[in-house]
């Protein structure tokens, strides 16, 4: 007996619709508030859908497709072939670290991104300057227009007007060594010999993140962009201001970067002798204009106007680094420029007192360093 009951004048069936439709109204609320993030926004702990966050979805989801579509194509030649996994913003999307196999190929695999973050620690007897290659490669060589290491899989072996002839990926990686590593002034004293390890895991790295992009695709987002050129052209002096503005925060305003407590670089050096040498790609201030606009400052990508792209990236290629290995193939600086620099750069002229090319000292570097920055070498 309910006498509950019995004190309602409502009937039964009113009551259940009412109720239904409470339920729906709360439902509905929650989810606008879930959609919007309502309540995160009241409670100040809103971050938008993090674009990275709603990236690496998609990404997810993208892997899991491909996943997929390989199943059925291994088992029905009529199915849809596996396409490219892409990313949010239209790139391909390498598969995630967590995602490396566990087996003797994903050891290697591991082992060669070591060597590409942090080069130095991992690789350290053929490195003869304060770099890693994910220095200049972001997000450990996975970012679009950072030169990715998963279009450079699919790239090589290919053909390089540098040294005119068809190189392999090892040939490729082995130039990166010993130009942009610098590693004539290694342990070593040179890249790593033909066959070596590094290379095999550096490959090992380079052919697990190109899992699901075609050979010789060409993918969008592979090597560095070049800004277009500009009717003023391109100017150190005026570069001067925008490298303070937007890049001595941590860089320093003498180019030197920045050490942690344990004396590691958390901000690389940009030149001088813990730089890359004049042989690597990065001198070219078209090149350095291309890297810097599409990944500096770091954080701010794409933020640079052209013609500031330009003008910091002549700033930050006229000061001093380390000698082109070349130079001792030839009577000196200027037959080294004639032979290997005609391109855009400062290599061979004399900027601030000092000709550019110059293998560097340890006084001459220190004079440079006192006279322009007032400062003793640190
Ligand atoms: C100082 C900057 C710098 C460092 C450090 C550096 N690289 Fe590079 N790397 C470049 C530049 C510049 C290019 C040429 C990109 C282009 O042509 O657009 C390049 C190109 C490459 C390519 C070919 C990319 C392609 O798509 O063809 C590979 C592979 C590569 N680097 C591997 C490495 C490895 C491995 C290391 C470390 C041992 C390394 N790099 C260190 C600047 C650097
Ligand atoms: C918020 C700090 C920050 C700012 C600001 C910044 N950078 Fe960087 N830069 C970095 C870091 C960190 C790296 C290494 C990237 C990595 O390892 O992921 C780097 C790498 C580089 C490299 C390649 C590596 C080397 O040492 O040669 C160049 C060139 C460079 N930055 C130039 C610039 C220029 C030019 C600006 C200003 C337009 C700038 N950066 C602003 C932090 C910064």
């Amino acid at each position: 007996m309910n006498t509950h009951d019995n004190n309602q004048h409502k009937p039964i069936a009113t009551r259940i619709i009412y109720s239904i439709l409470g339920a729906v109204v709360l439902f509905i609320i929650g989810t606008l508030l879930y959609r919007y993030e309502v309540l995160a926004i009241l409670t100040d702990s809103y971050s938008e859908p993090s674009a990275s966050q709603q990236e690496s979805e998609a990404v997810q989801q993208a892997r899991r497709k491909l996943a997929e579509e390989r199943e059925q194509w291994d088992t029905d030649v009529t199915a849809t072939p596996p396409a490219q996994p892409t990313s949010r913003r239209g790139y391909y999307a390498p598969p995630a670290v967590s995602d490396i196999p566990d087996n003797e190929f994903g050891e290697s695999v591991k082992r060669g991104r070591e060597i590409f973050v942090n080069t130095g620690t991992n690789a350290g007897e053929f490195v003869g300057n304060d770099l890693a290659c994910a220095n200049c490669h972001l997000d450990s060589g996975r970012l679009e227009h950072s030169a990715p290491m998963w279009a450079a899989a699919v790239s090589y072996p290919a053909y390089r007007g540098k040294n005119e002839r068809i190189n392999t990926m090892e040939d490729r990686v082995n130039g990166c060594f010993t130009y942009s590593m610098n590693a004539q002034h290694s342990e070593y004293g040179a890249a790593p010999p033909p066959g070596h390890q590094v290379y095999k895991d550096l490959e090992s790295y380079f052919y697990w993140m190109a899992d699901g992009l075609a050979l010789k695709s060409s993918p969008p987002g592979q090597g560095y962009p070049t800004p277009p050129e500009t009717d003023l052209g391109y100017d150190r002096k005026r570069g001067k201001q925008v490298y303070a503005d937007n890049c001595a925060v941590c860089h320093a305003t003498d180019g030197q970067g920045r050490k942690d407590l344990n004396g590691r670089y958390i901000f690389p050096p940009l030149w001088g002798p813990d730089s890359f040498n004049w042989g690597a790609g990065m001198h070219r201030v078209n090149t350095a204009a291309g890297f810097i606009q599409a990944n500096m400052p770091l954080g701010k990508r794409f933020s640079l106007s052209d013609q500031e792209a330009w003008d910091v990236a002549a700033y930050v290629m006229s000061f001093p680094r380390p000698a082109d290995p070349r130079l001792s193939q030839t009577e000196g600086v200027d037959e080294t420029t004639d032979r290997f620099h005609q391109h855009m750069d400062y290599h061979g002229q004399t900027v601030r007192g000092m000709k550019l090319g110059e293998p560097l000292t340890e006084a001459s570097w220190s004079a440079f360093m006192e006279e322009n920055f007032g400062q003793q070498v640190r």
